[in-house]
């Protein structure tokens, strides 16, 4: 879509203009990056993937009042967003240790938390993504106390609605990471759900068998990336196209 203005170029996706004020297109391509960077790949097919599965998730979102950047789908690849001032924070939820809370606390893969947790990383390539405290997120003016309530609440909400979903599906929901943006409307601003989700950034174990099917297939050399992202959608029932 080389004729629209583009905005942002991330790992996995592009930004581009919308047609109104206030709106972008949010492009889902197949590139894979981990380890920040360090590796790098595509996985075939998993741009259209998560485009489905992100837009799938986020109209439910929506529907049980969680607000969310997604407006519609606009193509296999692309769909159109609300523009937001991003958080610069990613917010992790765990259920279940895996990846790096099993690195810095030693605890093993596939325990189960005693409580869902959530920690908060600063968005900064360049510094590897550092975890950070409420006292940095609020002494460096990155988000008020306040706008934390919101993004704890909102994510609290999100992983209770997630695990009961990937639950019915056979599917054992570890972690996930979220974005969030400030939208203003009328002098008022809200924070709303922004970025994806999709098993780029979620631990997606199957109930039974603890076969991953999310990332980590690609972070750690298991193959079967592509196999693995269809299967989450199949599930979802959102497989093959209808
Ligand atoms: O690596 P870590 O265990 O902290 O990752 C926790 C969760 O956040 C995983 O689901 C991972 O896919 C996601 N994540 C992400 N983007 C990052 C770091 C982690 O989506 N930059």
């Amino acid at each position: 879509m080389s004729r629209r203005k583009q905005i942002y170029e991330g790992k996995a996706k592009i930004l581009y203009e919308g047609p109104e004020p206030g709106t972008l297109v949010q492009y889902f391509k197949d590139d894979a990056t981990a380890f920040n960077n360090q590796k790098k790949g595509t996985i075939t097919g998993k741009g259209v993937i998560n485009n489905r599965i992100s837009e799938y998730i986020m109209t439910l979102l929506n529907e049980i009042g969680v607000p969310t950047h997604f407006v519609r789908r606009l193509n296999m690849r692309e769909q159109l967003i609300k523009e937001v001032e991003i958080i610069p924070l990613e917010v992790v939820v765990r259920n279940v240790a895996a990846g790096s809370i099993s690195t810095r606390l030693g605890i093993p893969e596939g325990t189960q938390l005693p409580r869902s947790i959530v920690e908060f990383f600063y968005k900064a390539d360049e510094l590897n993504d550092p975890m950070v405290t409420e006292e940095h997120i609020t002494a460096f003016g990155w988000a008020s106390p306040q706008d934390i309530d919101d993004v704890m609440a909102l994510a609290l909400r999100i992983n209770d609605f997630l695990i009961g979903l990937f639950l019915g599906v056979g599917i054992r929901l570890v972690d996930f990471k979220v974005e969030f943006g400030r939208l203003w409307q009328n002098d008022e601003m809200r924070i709303i759900l922004a970025d994806e989700i999709s098993p780029d950034n979620c631990r997606l174990w199957d109930i039974r068998t603890n076969e991953k099917l999310d990332k980590d297939r690609f972070r750690r050399d298991l193959g079967g990336s592509e196999e693995a992202y269809q299967e989450v959608a199949r599930r979802l029932g959102i497989l093959p196209e209808g």
